[in-house]
């Protein structure tokens, strides 16, 4: 069963391997997930990847954000699927032939989510970039519509804000997965970093995220270990009232 704790996707953002694995060491007890991105998989690579799923209860989420031709991203989604990783990441671009590649790739071994915009793009970038205004200028609608595009080509969910969460549980399911970065604890003493559009874990949990990627409020706190358990209580706290 899905416990509080679960929730927490813990990010590896270190360069090195043996820094990744003094976090996973911390770590493995009191969160879900240990997400593992570009900078560190091209350094440490699949073996990393394989000691963390030996060394503790935590999951492994590899967030490659795949780009490519659609036969080249099967068979790199197949690669990924053979290291027994729980979610793995692929834009959504511009074809859903892709997702779709994705997702067959995958065969059922790994759960894919769709990347929509980057929190990264303005509007003035998607203009640039050729999308048409009513897309450029209200990310939102673009977020949705790529949404839809994922969830249509069979993935099983996708990375978006909390404020987002709720509006894409109700226009495609609650069984469509919403895993959120951008979280930050109230009373963790932390900034929003360069996070522009940041919800507490309580107030992503309550709108319907199913997994929260939370790294420098744990990474940089005073004892990491004790701020991920209290955010898995508030987290707890949460789902106790809306179960
Ligand atoms: O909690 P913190 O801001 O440190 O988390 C940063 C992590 O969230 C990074 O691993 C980053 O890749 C991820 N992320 C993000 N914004 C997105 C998607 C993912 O910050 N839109």
């Amino acid at each position: 069963m899905k416990t509080a704790k679960d929730y927490i996707v813990f990010p590896l953002d270190v360069p090195s391997s043996s820094q990744a694995k003094s976090l996973v060491h911390l770590l493995a007890n009191d969160v879900g997930m240990f997400k593992v991105g570009l900078e560190l998989f091209i350094r440490s690579g699949p073996e990393l990847v394989r000691w963390i799923q030996q060394v503790g209860p935590a999951r492994v989420f590899l967030d490659l954000k795949l780009h490519d031709i659609p036969a080249t991203v099967q068979r790199a989604m197949a690669q990924v699927a053979e290291l027994g990783v729980y979610f793995a990441t692929v834009h959504c671009g511009e074809s859903r032939t892709m997702l779709e590649a994705a997702v067959k790739g995958a065969g059922g071994r790994v759960n894919v989510l769709g990347v929509t915009v980057l929190t990264s793009t303005s509007p003035a970038e998607l203009a640039e970039a050729g999308y048409r205004e009513r897309y450029s200028r209200d990310l939102q609608q673009l977020v949705m519509k790529k949404a839809a595009m994922a969830r249509d080509a069979g993935c099983a969910g996708i990375v978006c804000s909390g404020q987002e969460v709720h509006s894409i549980k109700t226009a495609l399911g609650d069984g469509f997965q919403a895993v959120t970065p951008g979280i930050r604890p109230v009373d963790g003493g932390v900034t929003a970093d360069d996070q522009s559009r940041v919800v507490t874990p309580a107030m992503a949990v309550r709108r319907g995220s199913d997994y929260l990627v939370i790294g420098r409020p744990i990474r940089d706190a005073a004892d990491p270990r004790e701020a991920a358990r209290d955010i898995t209580a508030e987290i707890q706290g949460a789902l106790t009232v809306h179960p």
